[in-house]
């Protein structure tokens, strides 16, 4: 079975059984990186572009991981470093990239719509690794896999995300894929970290962390930007009192309940140390899953069907 969408831009463009198949499948990877010999020749012969405009550790790394442990053949590309510093434009580097019979290439840029906009320009399969404010359809769906792993069908689980909503691709992601999965979300920030079309997407929302801390599954932590404190008219120590998980607000929660984090973590703003380093914080799972669930969305993108 392959992926039913060309690319994958937005989480909009995955039907419900394209996210099935995708935890399906990435599950039965996860096998792969826990062997000595980490590789299967699945993709022999593809070649992906890891075309990366803005930082990243995790979401770079993993998808060059992800290509390689299928045998892909992968290259980074960058803005330092490439033509684009001597002014070639978005268009002609992407056509470059194209002339190099390419199977796929993995886009992360600061211009929310750049993903879409390469998706029309070029033949190759394009993989949004995360477009301005705009999505992070990955981060979702490994945040999602994480989540089930911990507690079955999220239906009926209370999610709550925390922070900066407003300016975050990643809880434009998952919140759509949440709902989907008829979890009960609330959305937690200051009214300024709010975007009114949230209201559209059947979600709670909530100003106090306070007040919703008792009764929550999983609490999904969001970066809070340091340049957005200061454009907002508050601190990091009064964001940090109002809605930093702290060990005070920690030991309210329910025993089952999880942290997750999609990273980096801003240690002091969103969470402390001590919640930052609890044995039910799941980064570290969210950051393994992120591998083997973009070794499923290759694989299902450029491999399976093809005697992949
Ligand atoms: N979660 C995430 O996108 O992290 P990176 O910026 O390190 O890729």
């Amino acid at each position: 079975m392959r992926l039913s969408c060309n690319d994958l831009v937005s989480i909009d463009d995955l039907t419900d059984s394209d996210v099935d198949v995708l935890m399906k499948t990435a599950a039965s990877f996860r096998d792969i990186s826990s062997r000595q010999i980490k590789k299967v020749p699945t993709l022999r012969g593809r070649t992906i572009i890891n075309f990366f405009m803005e930082p990243s550790t995790r979401t770079k790394t993993s998808f060059e991981i992800a290509g390689k442990r299928l045998s892909a053949d992968v290259i980074n590309i960058s803005g330092s470093g490439s033509a684009l510093e001597k002014g070639e434009s978005f268009e002609d580097t992407a056509r470059t990239i194209e002339a190099m019979s390419v199977d796929a290439v993995v886009l992360r840029h600061w211009s929310s719509g750049a993903a879409a906009k390469l998706a029309d320009l070029i033949e190759p399969h394009v993989i949004n690794g995360g477009d301005g404010l705009h999505q992070h359809p990955t981060q979702a769906l490994l945040d999602l896999l994480t989540m089930r792993d911990h507690g079955g069908p999220l239906s009926g689980a209370r999610v709550a995300i925390v922070g900066d909503i407003s300016h975050s691709r990643v809880a434009r992601s998952l919140i759509p894929l949440l709902v989907r999965e008829k979890a009960d979300v609330t959305v937690v920030a200051p009214p300024v970290l709010i975007p009114a079309e949230l209201r559209q997407l059947g979600v709670s929302i909530s100003y106090s962390l306070d007040e919703i801390i008792e009764d929550v599954d999983i609490l999904y932590l969001l970066r809070v930007q340091k340049e957005r404190l200061q454009e907002n008219l508050f601190s990091a120590r009064e964001y940090a009192g109002r809605y930093g998980l702290n060990r005070a607000r920690w030991q309210r929660c329910s025993s089952e309940c999880k942290i997750l984090h999609p990273g980096p973590m801003n240690r002091g703003i969103e969470i402390d140390d001590w919640a930052a380093n609890h044995i039910r914080n799941l980064a570290a799972e969210q950051v393994a899953n992120g591998v083997a669930m973009r070794m499923a969305i290759f694989y299902l993108m450029i491999g399976a069907g093809e005697g992949g």
